[in-house]
């Protein structure tokens, strides 16, 4: 398995973005890994923000450095091997409520803005944890903030968060 080291501590890489990427920091939470602090502060801030609305995100813990890397400390989520096996009904109740949570955010002046990915052939949903607990969302590093100089902008983002999610339904509750 790929490794990253940081000050000679060696940890194992879930997964390799392009700007970053996401390490096992223990046996409940991750890092995300950061080279650019303005960035890292920035996610970090964005988490907490959505961690006081509901709990669609994971939880963030902490912002730490180590050497030259930012780590956003967050809790880990685990996707479901395979969704198929939820019954129809269950998968349409998951989905409402996940709808309701998105909403809950844009009540609140935040739209996700990175629920379907928008390059990657089989990888749109990356952003997206199907869980035991409900259909949770990660990587808020795209979000938008509700500006009343600009709302037109907001209802945009808004209004594309919830496109995504009838993209989503498409695979979610036909595949
Ligand atoms: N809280 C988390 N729990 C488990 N895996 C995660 C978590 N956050 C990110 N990941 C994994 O790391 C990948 C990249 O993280 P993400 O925040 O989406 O970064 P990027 O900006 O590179 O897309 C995700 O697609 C997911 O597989
Ligand atoms: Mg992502």
């Amino acid at each position: 398995m790929a490794t990253l080291t940081l000050d000679n501590q060696s940890y194992t890489i879930l997964a390799s973005g392009h700007f970053c990427q996401t390490i096992v920091w223990s046996e409940d939470l991750i890092a995300k890994v950061f080279y650019n602090e303005v960035d890292a502060q920035w996610e970090f801030d964005a988490l907490i923000e959505c961690n006081t609305i509901n709990n669609l995100l994971p939880q963030a813990v902490e912002l730490i450095q180590i050497e030259d890397a930012y780590l956003l400390i967050m809790e880990r989520l685990d996707s479901i091997e395979n969704f198929t096996d939820i019954p129809l009904e269950d998968r349409e109740e998951m989905l409402e409520e996940f709808e309701e949570a998105v909403k809950e955010l844009h009540l609140e002046g935040v739209a996700h803005g990175d629920i379907m990915r928008p390059y990657g052939v089989d990888d749109y949903w990356a952003n997206i944890f199907i869980t035991t607990e409900g259909i949770r969302l990660v990587d808020i590093g795209m979000v938008y903030y509700y500006d009343e100089d600009d709302p037109l902008q907001f209802k945009e983002r808004r209004k594309k968060d919830m496109l995504d999610i009838s993209e989503f339904a498409n695979y979610f509750l036909f595949e």
